[in-house]
């Protein structure tokens, strides 16, 4: 394991080149460079709330109905697709005018967008010890033996950083997805942390806000695998 990524390297360059935090309601677009590492969520958000993360926001479905449903916990989206960036944001703009939710009502001003991939944020930019949740719904599986590698659950900088910047005891980590043999795996690799134990009862208090591939994919028919895992005291 790389105890130090290394930010100058080719792919951090290509993949975190356009990095941005995106203010939801102002639409507001910072580069990430400008913020201090590690950030510091009080000054970020502007109030101590809990930070929590969702890796791989797609569409931003998740994120709009838990922000508005926990207005007193902030939320990171972490996207590195552009194209799902932008859907996101229309989705909120959608929602913000069809509802005439008032812009200065403070609704939505405790989610921002990080337009950049999640190994990089996590790496640099999240504090130790400072997130109570993390989401993970259905990550990309790389099906094809030879893209395997790329599946983010094989990356040991972002196990790493994925939970040592959980809090401590009560941190937790919530994973859904439709495909049975890389959960299996993500299981299988998240059974060898040591700050990691499995939570017995393994349901999110979320679990009713289905993300867009959920959605899709319940209608398929397919099976959905979930698991919640929490960080140990040290
Ligand atoms: C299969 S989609 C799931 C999207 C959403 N979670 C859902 O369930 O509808 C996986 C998403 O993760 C994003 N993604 C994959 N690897 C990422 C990374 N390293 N950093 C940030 N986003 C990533 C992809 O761009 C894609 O939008």
């Amino acid at each position: 394991m790389r105890e130090n990524p290394d930010y100058n390297d080719l792919y951090y360059q290509n993949t975190t080149v356009h990095s941005q935090i995106i203010d939801i309601v102002t639409a507001r677009a910072v580069p990430l460079g400008e913020f201090p590492v590690p950030m510091e969520w009080e000054a970020f958000f502007g109030n101590p709330h809990p930070v929590e993360i969702e890796i791989g926001s797609g569409k931003g479905r998740f994120l709009l109905e838990a922000s508005k449903r926990h207005p007193t916990v902030n939320y990171i989206g972490i996207e590195r697709a552009q194209k799902y960036v932008v859907l996101t944001q229309e989705r909120f703009e959608k929602h913000i005018r069809h509802f005439g939710v008032d812009r200065a009502s403070g609704t939505f001003s405790n989610v921002r967008l990080a337009w950049t991939d999640a190994n990089y944020f996590l790496t640099r930019y999240v504090p130790p010890a400072s997130v109570q949740a993390y989401h993970i719904y259905f990550p990309d599986p790389w099906p094809k033996k030879r893209q395997r590698k790329r599946r983010i659950f094989r990356n040991q900088d972002f196990l790493s950083a994925l939970t040592h910047t959980l809090k401590p005891n009560r941190g937790r980590l919530y994973i859904a997805t439709d495909y049975e043999e890389y959960f299996q795996e993500i299981q299988e690799r998240l059974a060898d942390l040591s700050l990691l134990r499995p939570v017995e009862a393994n349901c999110s208090p979320d679990q009713d806000i289905p993300t867009n591939f959920e959605m899709k994919y319940v209608l398929e028919g397919r099976n959905i695998y979930r698991s919640v895992y929490e960080r140990c005291s040290s």
